[in-house]
């Protein structure tokens, strides 16, 4: 037990945590590239900003927080996803104030108490994108393009984004009275989740995975084949925007998404390759979540946001291979104990000069501290013994080229600059 991380979390060791760096850095680079701003809220929010953000007929509010009664009281919950705590903190901060639209990004862990599987955990983790500002169709695109040009940059190039529109209150409303009177009609067929969704949320029957309901709906009334002239023109505009870009994309009329706040623009990137979790990023808008939330009414919102795990996953079943450059410049190998103090020296010059080196700490032989070395993957050796602190020359050894050179141990520094 003591011994065992909690199920549906995993720890990210050194032979791992570098992929993590290359993928974190590169979505930092991508969202700087688009001129988004990272944001950092908390790992808990108040119970209360999922329910209203999030919303209560959710899976995720229903089944999935983890959510506790704190010392004082207080109902706080970690949080499920990143949108409800960048939204509340851009009310808080009034980020509002200042040129719209704000464009946020995030890096963050994530709850959701589900059943683990490949790709999906309890603790799992988000890079996201939130653009809040513009009711306009041309930054839905804007963020659309930016995590296809991350996945492109991470060498996926295949992926396929999936794209709808769940319209808005306007046309949802007259939408669901249609769906629901179809839904009344195959009672007797369907599934007691859908039951259950029939009267809450209507729109969400079309998610359902089980066969028997899968068949019976197959002729569903679609939001997109119901929308208003308002949502059927951010629409279009959004099509003709990717078109330019030349993004390529399907409309998917079954995409729902499973959170409350999505208007208009929905959005999914798939990879068919990691089974049964395959959405790799999920996204759309979410227009009135900011006054929702205690806001101002005008402020509308787009965002996504991709699961590193999932990333990673498809990254592996694609070959995609991500170098591990976290390899040592030089390992110094000492003989002797005047070497071996010396060494500290050496080792902290290489170290001032930002040159990535280091020494035995387990009074190793020298053969082993050779080997040591090898496992280090360093690219140079140098060994220091009494002769060499006498004689200011020391042997550097290219691991890799097997190579040997004899210069002065005041050069070494320089040395290693150009040839590093
Ligand atoms: P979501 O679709 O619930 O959307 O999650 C986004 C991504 O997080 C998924 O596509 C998936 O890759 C990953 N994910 C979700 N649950 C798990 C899990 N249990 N294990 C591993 N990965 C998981 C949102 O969270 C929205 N906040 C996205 C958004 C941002 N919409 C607008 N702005």
């Amino acid at each position: 037990m003591l011994t065992k991380a909690p199920r549906g979390t995993k720890d990210i060791t050194p032979k791992e945590s570098y992929k993590w760096n290359y993928v974190e850095n590169k979505f930092r680079e991508i969202c700087s590239l688009y001129g988004y701003e990272e944001i950092r809220t908390p790992v808990f929010e108040h119970t209360e900003l999922f329910k209203r953000g999030v919303g209560d007929t959710t899976d995720i509010v229903q089944k999935e927080m983890y959510s506790f009664t704190d010392k004082g009281d207080r109902e706080i919950t970690l949080k499920p996803e990143g949108t409800a705590g960048a939204v509340r903190a851009f009310i808080e901060n009034k980020l509002y104030s200042e040129p719209r639209p704000s464009k946020l990004f995030y890096i963050t862990p994530c709850f959701r108490y589900e059943r683990p599987q490949a790709g999906r955990q309890r603790q799992f983790h988000q890079f996201g994108v939130e653009a809040l500002g513009s009711d306009l169709p041309s930054i839905d695109a804007e963020v659309i393009a930016l995590s296809v040009q991350f996945f492109k940059e991470i060498g996926l190039k295949d992926l396929s984004v999936s794209i709808n529109s769940v319209g808005c209150p306007k046309c949802r409303e007259e939408y669901n009275k249609k769906l629901r009177e179809y839904l009344d009609k195959k009672s007797e067929v369907l599934c007691e989740t859908c039951i259950d969704r029939k009267d809450k949320n209507p729109m969400r029957v079309i998610d359902c995975k089980n066969k028997t309901c899968q068949e019976n709906l197959k002729d569903i009334p679609f939001m997109i084949d119901n929308l208003c002239d308002d949502c059927k023109n951010h629409f279009d505009m959004l099509k003709e925007y990717l078109n330019e870009m030349r993004i390529n994309y399907v409309v998917d009329k079954t995409i729902v998404r499973g959170l409350d706040y999505y208007k208009k623009t929905a959005f999914e990137i798939i990879s068919s390759d990691i089974g049964a979790q395959s959405t790799v990023c999920g996204g759309g808008r979410y227009d009135g979540l900011v006054y929702e939330l205690g806001g101002p009414k005008d402020i509308t919102g787009v965002g996504f946001a991709l699961g590193v795990e999932r990333l990673l996953l498809t990254l592996e079943n694609n070959n995609i291979e991500i170098e591990n450059n976290n390899s040592l410049d030089i390992f110094v190998v000492t003989i002797g104990e005047k070497a071996n103090l010396k060494s500290f020296s050496i080792v902290k010059s290489l170290r001032d000069n930002y040159i990535k080196c280091d020494k035995d700490h387990l009074n190793r032989s020298v053969k082993a501290q050779f080997k040591y070395s090898d496992k280090l993957n360093s690219k140079f050796t140098v060994v220091i013994g009494d002769d060499e602190i006498e004689n200011n020359t020391v042997v550097l050894k290219n691991m890799n080229t097997s190579e040997q050179f004899t210069i002065s141990l005041s050069n070494l520094v320089d040395e290693l600059k150009s040839r590093i």
